[in-house]
């Protein structure tokens, strides 16, 4: 082990972030700050999270892999820092990248940065081996360079590969930018994970998602695949649909044979939120395809001060393509861990209401509201003295508007986009977990993915609103 890792791991387990300062049911780091989820993947019976990670504070610095693992997605169990910036190839970072299992070995690849002779910082692809606790790295790295670019391709931005087996041949996606500026998705193949053949540019950017792509990923939704890719600088959409700056965007397709490169037919917007990013999708062993997404964008700024950690994942939702539309849910694993609380049927009739049982920061509710001469439904959470969280559903309108002083600041956060979906009544579910709240909307048509670190925990607060009459069936579950 280098010293550079052994300093991470006895770093880290001497500041380990005690159980009652994370998130229950959330995936973060052991301590310090993480980023993207990495090397999602299910290997020797396990589900395994490596995630981008910086042991030292509570900000991004130089990127080490941290791992966990699980076995039903919610508890995850923090392993020592898998692979830190201490080779020729990786020493100003190993950025994302994943993992997967080949040829019975557990096989991680991510991007090595690393300052070239004239300063300039270079990004290329390494691989490592998961072996238990511990990886190790190819002595041959980096497997992929400059060289392996085609004409134009940046060496500063080409990273995050996503590896895929097809047909069992491995392939590699990787993000790259073009000679135009605009980020493009190539393609390469290998035999032995040590060489690699450039195929061709699978995807690229034809400007109508933001500039550099990054994270890209493979999802195969039946006789669909939609490509995922995280765009920079993308620039607001008239309907919402999409957030300036940092956002996710599903290109959904048809891949029959990945040489044969990738042309979609629809965009979907991922999530409706204002927290999520850079999210990676694999293939559970029961044939589900799971997403699981960093809780946060680079763009929203956060009180370093408050915390001493920073970064969380969304929960792992299932990932399905229906009637034209995709659909994420949660995964069905966290049912088992729900216990009813209450149920209960209400009538709103104007003005703000809260019901009786129903508050806290830790909990599962599904709601249906049924809009007699009403028009529009709020629900407020994490709310006390000026703090709150609202999402406000204009169904007329069809618009959601997502509204945070999650504070108490007099300046928050709004969003607003176009509803989908909605025709009659409204279904959602309210996922809580004390930095972060994450509802699904029209059974998982659309989410809104929202990060609550600077909300203090006595805000447990929740109440509805209609703006006339209406209905509302509720649950509420405790999630032990
Ligand atoms: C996305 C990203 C990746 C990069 C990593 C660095 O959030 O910018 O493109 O590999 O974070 O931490």
């Amino acid at each position: 082990m280098t010293d550079i890792l052994q300093k991470a791991r006895e770093y880290e387990n001497s500041h380990i972030t005690p159980l009652e300062h994370r998130p229950v049911f959330h995936a973060c780091a052991r301590t310090g700050w993480c980023n993207d989820p990495n090397g999602l993947s299910f290997f020797a019976g396990k589900y395994h999270l490596f995630y981008q990670y910086h042991p030292y504070e509570n900000r991004w610095g130089p990127m080490h892999w941290g791992h966990s693992v699980s076995a039903d997605l919610l508890h995850w169990q923090l392993l020592p820092c898998a692979l830190a910036p201490d080779s020729d190839a990786d020493g100003f970072g190993c950025f994302s990248g994943s993992g997967l299992s080949w040829q019975g070995e557990h096989l991680l690849m991510y991007t090595g940065v690393r300052y070239d002779g004239a300063g300039r910082l270079i990004q290329q692809q390494c691989v490592a081996w998961a072996e238990g606790e511990n990886c190790r790295k190819s002595a041959k790295n980096p497997v992929i360079s400059a060289t392996d670019l085609p004409e134009g391709g940046s060496d500063t931005d080409f990273r995050d590969p996503f590896l895929l087996v097809r047909n069992e041949k491995l392939y590699a996606f990787i993000a790259n930018r073009g000679e135009n500026g605009l980020g493009r998705v190539l393609l390469y193949r290998a035999e032995d994970p040590e060489k690699w053949i450039y195929c061709g540019v699978f995807a690229e950017n034809d400007g109508s998602f933001g500039d550099m792509w990054e994270c890209p990923c493979l999802l195969p939704l039946g006789e669909k695949t939609a490509l995922v890719v995280s765009p920079m600088n993308m620039k607001q959409a008239h309907d919402g649909r999409y957030k300036e700056g940092h956002d996710v965007v599903a290109l959904v397709g048809s891949c029959a044979e990945p040489e044969a490169g990738f042309r979609w037919e629809k965009d979907v917007p991922l999530d409706c939120g204002l927290s999520f990013y850079a999210p990676q999708a694999f293939s559970t062993p029961d044939g589900r395809c799971v997403l699981i997404g960093w809780l946060h964008d680079w763009k929203t700024e956060y009180d370093a001060t408050r915390l001493a950690w920073f970064g969380q994942m969304t929960l792992p939702r299932s990932v399905c393509w229906e009637n034209g539309c995709l659909y994420q849910w949660p995964v069905k694993e966290l049912d088992a861990l729900r216990r009813l609380r209450l149920q209960t049927c209400v009538a709103l009739r104007g003005g703000e209401q809260t019901v009786p049982g129903i508050c806290g920061r830790v909990l599962d509710m599904e709601l249906r509201i049924q809009f007699g001469d009403a028009k529009r439904f709020s629900v407020k959470f994490a709310c006390r003295d000026g703090v709150f969280t609202r999402l406000c559903f204009d169904v007329r309108e069809r618009w959601l508007y997502v509204d945070t002083r999650s504070d108490g600041s007099k300046n928050g956060r709004l969003r607003r986009v176009r509803l989908e979906g909605v025709e009659k009544d409204l279904y959602l579910r309210l996922v809580l977990d004390r930095y972060s709240a994450e509802c699904f909307i029209q059974k998982g048509r659309q989410v809104a993915s929202l990060a609550l670190y600077d909300t203090p925990h006595d805000a447990d607060g929740i109440c509805f609103e209609a703006d006339g009459g209406a209905k509302m069936d509720i649950s509420v579950f405790d999630i032990l």
